[in-house]
């Protein structure tokens, strides 16, 4: 059996059937305020089934994380019941359902937040045009945030969800937290590598004991994180070495690299010899299960991926072919769908948001 094919049970006892899962991919198919759409949950429906687990698209955690248009929120109580559907429609033949949670920071815009300025670790714009300077959060409001991302956590367990994976990655709040180009504060929060730590070291420890507290059975956490940043100052690769020999020791039931190109090497010059994934894995010495990522379009891909990870997640092509995962699982590559087109987008259930994306970010795989 290959190792894609072989079960995965988790620290807190969740099993998933393999090591196949979707990686998040939002959706911008929610209403204006957050609520799951019947295209969502359709969306995920199709795409849930053959894989171990999906991992939803990020949802924010409060009213000022919110990223972008049409996307989830779990800031309330009133989002439960859409996304008990949601949770309900992905676990119907055995995947688990993960929900990502996030708080956009300083990379959402006064437009999204209906007027309110954006808010981050610091005053500091981001480099990309147009950017909006955020207002540093205030002392409590850091521990407010925190107080948010339990409260999701605690929707997420009665909405029926298998975990939650806290989304670190991509430049958003947790990552700014951690970033010396985003977090310039000079109290407990910030300054040296380690007090810029602080805040996720705090975070993970809460919504850990948050689940472990509420009696859920085998309701996991993963944490997701990005490995390097352009900017200067910005995350190096030792950095990141460094967050993840702190995080595998915590009590997460997995860790995430968000990769575009699950062969990326670093910038670093001490670290050019392999790839970030087999540093990371190396690393991590078997202590947590790493997630793998990073344009997987065949079973050999995702083979690859494995021998520097335990499971590997699937984006972009499971846009394309939904049943990618049991094709792959079965090693039957010339089934996958290569290419779609316009006329394919209402039974793949690709609504305006994700099509705009898939023309954004993937326009060779879209005939016409
Ligand atoms: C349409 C789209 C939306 C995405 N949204 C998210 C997101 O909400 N959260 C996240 O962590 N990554 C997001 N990503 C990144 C993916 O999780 C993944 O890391 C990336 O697409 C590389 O995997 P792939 O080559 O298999 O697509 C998104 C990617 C795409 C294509």
């Amino acid at each position: 059996m290959s190792t894609m094919n072989s079960k995965l049970t988790f620290k807190r006892g969740l099993e998933l059937k393999n090591r196949i899962m979707m990686a998040p991919m939002t959706t911008k198919m929610s209403f204006y305020d957050g609520v799951v759409t019947s295209d969502e949950i359709n969306y995920y429906a199709l795409r849930s089934g053959e894989i171990g687990a999906v991992i939803t698209g990020a949802a924010n955690v409060q009213n000022d994380g919110k990223g972008w248009e049409g996307e989830l929120s779990v800031a309330s109580d009133v989002f439960i019941p859409g996304l008990s559907k949601l949770a309900a429609a992905i676990k119907k033949n055995g995947t688990k359902a993960i929900l990502q949670i996030f708080h956009g920071g300083r990379m959402t815009d006064s437009s999204v937040l209906r007027g309110v300025q954006p808010v981050a670790p610091s005053a500091i714009a981001a480099e990309r045009p147009n950017a909006e300077t955020p207002r540093a959060l205030a002392g409590d409001e850091v521990l407010d945030l925190i107080e948010n991302f339990k409260a999701a956590t605690r929707r997420a367990i009665e909405a029926g969800f298998d975990g939650v994976e806290l989304h670190g990655a991509n430049t958003y709040l947790l990552q700014q937290f951690f970033s010396p180009h985003s977090n310039r504060r000079d109290d407990e929060w910030g300054g040296t590598l380690e007090k810029r730590f602080s805040f996720i070291d705090k975070l993970v420890d809460e919504v850990t004991a948050t689940v472990d507290e509420s009696g859920a059975e085998n309701f996991i956490v993963g944490y997701r994180f990005s490995p390097e940043e352009y900017e200067n100052p910005g995350i190096r690769f030792t950095d990141t070495l460094f967050l993840v020999d702190q995080l595998a020791d915590k009590g997460l039931d997995y860790l995430h690299i968000s990769l575009r190109d699950r062969q990326l090497v670093s910038v670093s010059e001490n670290h050019k010899e392999k790839s970030m994934l087999a540093y990371i894995h190396e690393q991590i010495n078997g202590r947590v299960p790493l997630v793998g990522v990073g344009d997987v379009l065949t079973s050999e891909d995702a083979e690859q991926v494995l021998e520097n990870s335990e499971l590997v997640a699937v984006g972009r092509a499971l846009l394309i072919d939904p049943h990618w995962g049991a094709k792959a699982l079965d090693k039957k590559d010339d089934l996958i769908r290569q290419e779609i087109s316009n006329y394919d987008r209402e039974e793949l259930f690709l609504a305006n948001g994700v099509w705009g994306f898939m023309e954004f970010m993937m326009p060779d795989r879209l005939g016409k």
